[in-house]
């Protein structure tokens, strides 16, 4: 049986051999980008081919946005999943119900368009596949979605009412090379082009510049398809195409973007250039660029947008790119296809290392034992092929690419390795990464992902087993830190390996954004919201920005993990250590300053002058004497270390690394005293100075004519992604752990009220229904008439087998509480391994502002550290640094909600005040919270402390 096109493994006909993608500076260029007509079809071949003849009446149809999707305009619905094929494996058929979108677009072309060469017609992205007619005649074909394709149409065109007709179906053969964990969006989703290509032009191009870093030389060649001139004003070069010449440069890296304008002259076009020198290699094991090691500091990056899918306006790719330099981050690698290449323009611009990755992923087949897989399948190797070759002659001149990546999740096979020998017979001046096969045969880099410290720790030493030739690799974390919900916790400890062990050269979080769909109902939506069969729910919401690209906690901790300057130093003795962490820049583009704050409050401040250290260096520098001491205070100082001067990507002023160190710990919380504990003369209530207790149960009732609700023990939270661990794990989550123990139904006993000359004792037994664990709970309260001090201690009974999720008090404030302030941690979330980022001030906000919009509601918007709180009119102080949470919903309201707008306010603020809690991990994919983090519930007992006072009288 002859199979249609689309179910063919063959990747194209019709398209040209593929090429740099560029802008001539004098080619007329036609977008072909706006409102088309589009037919939606259940199947491949609902309808004939017909639409694409000359005169069809298309009056009938519909209209779309071309560059999109149509599952994202009205038709259709987007569907996610993870690993798994929506549909039956059996390469390369695809299902019958296959949603085929018709094109038809009628163009003129501009009246000065010109009349000599070619013209090309060209498309950056339809996925899965597409079928070409222009004026009727029939183009080709292609695959491979988030590659570029081209059609030579000159002889086609004519001034006025040309038609483009495009046929694209949802599945091809091509949909079991791009398996990849995101939706699946058909459609034309990036521009469409109409070139006019001048006799003489040059065609393809490749641009080899490298840099000598021992003698600060740059080596140009431009090798050019049809001869030319090469110019470099700045440098002085004037050489023919082919013609290498050598000269003084500086060189392109990173963090020193340097590029030189260039043109490239054939007889037909000029070709603006902008050439950065640099030389990627492996020396001694290590990755290196103009001869020095370098650490990434990297992120995952899908193209994504709420609204348009992976159709990206340049201002979103940009908005990207800025957020990135801004969060200090230097390396993206492009999961898992080639970015639109103005990313990659992006990038060259404003300095970003980038794994350039090519659009392959096979996941699926790993659910059936990888019978079939096309990358073991010699059919299919063409395909493959195809795609390194698309890739690289694509992306070839881009100095941000260091590395080729052959595809992700793929297993192993002969045609993997055939990539591999092709990409490096291209192009040798770059690495090759790719993470599938442990045996690191095809690669220069040994690469894995969502490995635990332990294990990352002995890659790090050289202790870990496997393949020989893989132990002299340099080694990354091509995907590590799942950024799903709350979290990721542990960066930190992952950095500090990074920083120790030479061999491992940092890693790329998993992943940039969360994958959320702009919904009218529910906010953003996740797999299954639109009723997919098969879905992995909000597996797609794991970034490091929300899916608006609002920075998540997730990001400014990252930023502060990663920053490119460590300060630290002693406090009380005012001594700095300023290590420049950078691989190439000084410090001379840093201002450094201090503060030194009381209670929070700036009381001095000033420069420090740091010199510019070189990359690699330290200096200890001293702080200016510290103004006088004053034993009732907190006093600390702040360094920080800001842009001296505006750069392209934020301006002066902007914070790029910092530290606080402590001076003087406040004293210890005064205890007070003097009331003594008065029943009512109902035996209702007993009063203890101004607060008021039910005389049954103990409860605390109001406080200085405050009413208070429920206040006790808390040890439950809505679980996190990370709580909820792998769905598809065998073994039991922690959170599933807790909600089997009944952590989320514990119930409180009251075993006794005992009002006593030194205050009010209230014992009581927490525990869930079935269960004989429990915790016991006594809470001592005593007040000197006006403000009221609150201890309690947990004495844990029998053996916990989990770690708690928190151990604090919780209480609700009915009525209006809206600011919340406080001294500690902020101004973002913060928990026990995700703190880094959480500086020690005052802070201000209102409760619905202390809420992080996490996709699927969870445990969040906690601060750390606090000395003290004020909300609704309470302030309480304590001197055990806990967390607080302020929300307008319970905890149980908060886990039951699916999605944000499932969460709708009550009158009442609930505050949870933690002495202690578990930490978040990143077991949503990856190694759970590290034992340090753990809230162990034995050995007891635990107390905690607070004084409750009234702010507003
Ligand atoms: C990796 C994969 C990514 C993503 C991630 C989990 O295995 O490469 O595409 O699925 O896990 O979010």
């Amino acid at each position: 049986m002859e199979l249609p096109h689309h179910e063919d493994v063959s990747p194209a006909s019709g398209t040209l051999a593929p090429r740099t993608w560029y802008a001539a500076s004098d080619a007329a260029t036609l977008s072909l980008d706006g409102r088309w007509r589009f037919r939606l079809s259940p199947t491949a071949d609902a309808e004939d081919e017909t639409f694409a003849a000359e005169g069809y009446d298309c009056g009938a149809w519909d209209e779309i946005a071309v560059p999109g999707h149509w599952v994202l305009q009205g038709h259709g619905a987007p569907q996610y999943t993870n690993q798994l094929y929506p549909f039956p494996v059996d390469p390369p058929r695809v299902p019958t119900e296959n949603p085929t979108g018709d094109h038809l677009h009628t163009f003129d072309l501009p009246a000065d368009w010109p009349r000599d060469g070619e013209a090309l017609l060209r498309f950056d992205g339809v996925e899965s596949c597409a079928r070409v007619w222009l004026n009727g005649t029939a183009l080709g074909d292609f695959k491979g979605s988030r590659l570029t394709h081209e059609f030579a149409v000159g002889e086609l065109l004519r001034p006025e009412g040309n038609v483009l007709a495009v046929r694209v179906h949802q599945w091809s053969a091509g949909s079991y090379l791009e398996d990849q964990d995101q939706w699946w969006l058909p459609g034309i989703f990036r521009g469409v082009t109409l070139l006019h290509r001048p006799e003489g032009c040059a065609r393809d191009f490749f641009v080899h510049a490298a840099y000598d870093h021992r003698a600060g030389t740059g080596t140009l060649r431009v090798d050019s398809e049809v001869q030319g001139r090469v110019t470099v004003p700045e440098l002085g070069i004037d050489v023919p195409t082919g013609e290498q010449v050598v000269v003084p440069v500086e060189p392109w890296t990173a963090e020193t973007p340097r590029r030189y304008d260039a043109t490239l002259a054939t007889p037909g076009e000029r070709i603006p250039l902008r050439i950065g020198f640099r030389t990627v290699a492996v020396e001694d094991g290590l990755i290196t660029v103009n001869g020095r090691p370098v650490l990434f500091r990297g992120v995952n990056r899908h193209e994504f947008h709420p609204e348009t899918g992976r159709t990206l306006g340049l201002d979103t790719m940009r908005a990207d790119v800025l957020l990135m330099k801004r969060h200090n981050i230097n390396a993206v690698r492009t999961s898992h296809y080639p970015p639109h290449p103005a990313f990659l323009d992006l990038c060259d611009e404003f300095g970003l290392w980038v794994i350039d990755e090519c659009d392959l992923e096979t996941h699926g087949f790993q659910a059936v034992g990888w019978r079939g897989n096309p990358v073991d399948d010699d059919r299919w190797t063409p395909a493959l092929l195809d795609r390194a070759a698309r890739m690289v002659e694509r992306d070839k001149n881009h100095p941000s690419v260091v590395v080729w990546s052959l595809g992700n999740e793929c297993g192993t096979g002969r045609g993997l390795r055939a990539m591999a020998e092709w990409v490096r017979a291209r192009d040798g001046s770059r690495l090759l990464h790719y993470e599938g096969d442990r045996s690191c045969a095809d690669t220069d880099v040994y690469s894995r992902m969502y490995a635990d410290h332990a294990e990352v720790e002995r890659i790090g030493r050289g202790e870990d087993e496997g393949p020989r030739e893989r132990g002299g690799l340099p080694f990354i974390l091509c995907e590590y830190a799942h950024a799903m919900g709350n979290g990721p916790g542990g960066l930190g400890e992952y950095q500090r390996l990074f920083e120790t062990y030479r061999r491992l050269q940092g890693g790329f979080v998993w992943e940039w954004i969360d994958h959320g769909i702009a919904h009218p109902e529910h906010g953003f939506a996740y797999g299954g919201d639109f009723g997919e069969e098969l879905h992995d729910g909000n597996f797609v919401c794991d970034g490091l920005v929300f899916p608006d690209r609002t920075p998540s906690p997730g990001l400014v901790e990252y930023k502060k993990v990663i920053e490119p300057v460590r300060i630290e130093g002693h406090g009380p003795d005012g001594t700095v250590g300023i290590t420049n962490l950078h691989d190439f820049a000084d410090l001379s583009h840093l201002a450094f300053t201090w503060s030194f704050e009381k209670d929070g409050r700036t009381v001095a401040d000033g420069v420090l002058a740091v010199p510019p250290v070189g990359p690699g260096g330290r200096a200890e520098v001293k702080l200016p004497p510290p103004p006088r001491r004053d034993p009732d205070a907190e006093t600390q100082w702040t360094v920080r270390a800001t842009l001296a001067e505006d750069t392209a990507w934020a301006p002066a002023g902007h914070l790029v690394a910092w530290a606080q160190l402590p001076v003087e710990q406040r004293v210890m919380l005064p205890v007070p005293g003097g009331a003594a504990p008065v029943r009512d003369a109902a035996g209702r209530r007993i009063t203890l100075g101004a607060a008021t207790f039910d005389a049954r149960s103990g409860t605390l009732l109001s406080f200085r004519d405050r009413e208070i609700r429920e206040l006790g023990l808390d040890v439950w939270r809505a679980p996190t992604d990370n709580d909820n661990g792998m769905p598809w794990r065998p073994e039991p989550s922690v959170a599933a752990r807790w909600r089997a123990l009944g952590l989320d139904r514990m119930r409180h006993r009251v075993d006794a009220v005992e009002p006593g000359a030194d205050g009010l004792t209230v014992r009581t037994r927490v525990a869930a229904a079935a269960s004989d664990l429990a915790l016991r709970t006594e809470y001592h309260w005593v007040s000197d008439g006006s403000r009221l001090h609150l201890r309690m201690t947990v004495t844990p009974q029998g053996d916990w087998p989990v770690p708690l999720p928190r151990i604090g008090i919780r209480f609700g404030l009915p009525g209006a509480a809206d600011r919340v302030r406080w001294f500690g941690g902020g101004p973002g979330e913060a928990y026990p391994d995700t703190a880094a980022a959480s500086m020690t001030g005052l802070w201000e906000s209102d409760v619905d502002a202390l809420q992080t919009p996490y996709v699927r509601p969870q445990e969040n918007g906690a601060r750390a550290g606090v000395r003290w709180v004020e909300v609704g009119g309470l302030r309480v102080e304590s001197d055990s640094a806990p967390a607080f949470t302020a929300r307008r919903w319970t905890t149980r309201q908060l886990d039951a909600a699916r999605h944000r707008t499932d969460l709708t306010p009550g009158d009442t603020v609930w505050v949870n005040l933690d002495s202690a809690r578990h930490g978040i991990g990143t077991q949503s994919c990856g190694p759970g919270v590290l034992p340090r983090y753990e809230l162990r519930a034995t050995p007891g007992p635990t107390s905690f402390s607070c004084v409750f006072s009234r702010t507003d009288e």
